[in-house]
């Protein structure tokens, strides 16, 4: 009887995510289709051996991301390619051109992936492998806006990782800061495309929002992961960053215009007081700004609030990153954000 039950359990964990080309560890004549699919090699100059714990969590958490977004865009390429429901419709672009781009871009993906994880893996630390992935999208259009969403979110992150491998001072700062420069402007490349396609300017605002990788990590884990998912032998569990509530527009809310408004928000902490928490919104590279809360209610599991969205006083277009922070600050980084977090990141796409 036991034992039935065990077996039954087993079988009930889907096996997590791959390709099968073997992604995430694909054979070496697998990773050299891969390549030619990603019109570029994995760099060939010396791997760090010698990494700070901060570099390595930092790496750790890019290949969370990257294997989430190599998932991500396997899923938009098979719905394109046969055709699903939703997936037929592509406004100015022919589907061959499409194809042939979310598969590069896909390629692409797996690379920053591979290299993550050959890093981790020549530094002595422990590397990453795949959970099982949700996407709350089902069409064309929603699937290339949330691309560029996640895209905002890792491009403020690796701004971060640059930081912390330059302050590392190590091997990290004389070896990756530039690889990581380059992964900007590649992941830069592609969230120009997937604003073409949405007919918005290719270039959001002059300075793109700035962010930690606690809320990356946070964003992937609460949008994407299926919960329970990630098996012990992917090391997810041993990333060490704190998990943060939930934080959401509320559904009545639309994303707001480029004005000021007072917006409504959801929130799994229901612990909220307006005497202890306040809004932060990270946006371009200006200070954090801290709002008060006002119109706390709570209904069973979750605490809704409204805060001001001061758009006129500086924010970027793009995105914007919302948390509900333990104190008023001031606030001197997006870290600093972060470490106050109690939940988040609220993500904001402004036009
Ligand atoms: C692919 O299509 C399925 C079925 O509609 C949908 O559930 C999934 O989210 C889609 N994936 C992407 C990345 O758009
Ligand atoms: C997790 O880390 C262990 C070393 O502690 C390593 O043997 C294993 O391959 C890693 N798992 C993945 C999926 O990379
Ligand atoms: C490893 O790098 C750190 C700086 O990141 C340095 O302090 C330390 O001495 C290095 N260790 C070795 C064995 O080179
Ligand atoms: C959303 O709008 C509906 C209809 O106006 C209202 O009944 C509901 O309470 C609103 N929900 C929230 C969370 O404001
Ligand atoms: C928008 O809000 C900011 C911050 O409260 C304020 O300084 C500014 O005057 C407002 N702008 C408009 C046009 O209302
Ligand atoms: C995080 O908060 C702790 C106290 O809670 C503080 O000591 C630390 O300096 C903060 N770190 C940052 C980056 O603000």
């Amino acid at each position: 009887m036991k034992f039935s039950i065990l077996l039954f359990a087993g079988a009930a964990i889907a096996a997590p995510f791959s390709l099968p080309n073997g992604f995430p560890n694909p054979s070496p004549a697998a990773l050299s289709t891969i390549q030619q699919q990603a019109g570029g090699t994995l760099p060939n100059t010396g791997l760090p051996t010698n990494l700070s714990a901060d570099a390595i969590l930092n790496l750790q958490v890019i290949a969370v991301n990257e294997i989430f977004e190599v998932a991500y865009f396997s899923s938009l390429l098979d719905n394109i390619t046969k055709g699903v429901d939703g997936y037929t419709d592509f406004g100015a672009f022919d589907k061959s051109y499409v194809v042939e781009s979310i598969q590069a871009i896909r390629a692409q993906e797996e690379l920053h992936a591979i290299g993550a994880n050959a890093i981790l893996a020549s530094a002595g630390a422990q590397t990453i492998g795949a959970c099982n992935y949700m996407f709350p999208v089902s069409d064309f259009k929603s699937a290339i806006a949330l691309a560029a969403t996640f895209t905002d979110v890792v491009l403020g992150a690796l701004q971060n990782v640059q930081q912390t491998f330059a302050l590392d001072g190590g091997q990290a700062a004389s070896g990756l800061v530039n690889l990581v420069g380059s992964i900007i402007g590649q992941e830069g490349e592609q969230d120009g495309a997937f604003r073409v396609v949405q007919k918005k300017v290719p270039s959001s605002a002059p300075f793109l929002t700035a962010n930690a990788g606690a809320f990356a990590f946070n964003a992937v884990a609460q949008l994407f992961i299926v919960p329970g998912s990630c098996p012990a032998s992917s090391n997810v569990s041993v990333i060490d960053i704190p998990t943060f509530g939930t934080l959401t527009l509320s559904s009545n809310n639309s994303m707001p215009a480029a004005k000021n408004a007072t917006l409504k928000f959801d929130t799994s902490y229901t612990n909220v007081t307006s005497s202890t928490y306040h809004l932060a919104y990270i946006s371009g590279q200006n200070a954090a700004v801290v709002v008060p809360i006002s119109s706390i209610s709570k209904k069973g599991e979750t605490a809704t609030f409204e805060a001001s969205f001061p758009y006129e006083a500086g924010f970027a277009r793009g995105l914007t990153i919302a948390a509900l922070v333990n104190s008023a600050g001031p606030f001197s980084s997006p870290a600093a954000v972060a470490n106050a977090t109690v939940a988040g990141p609220g993500i904001i796409e402004i036009d």
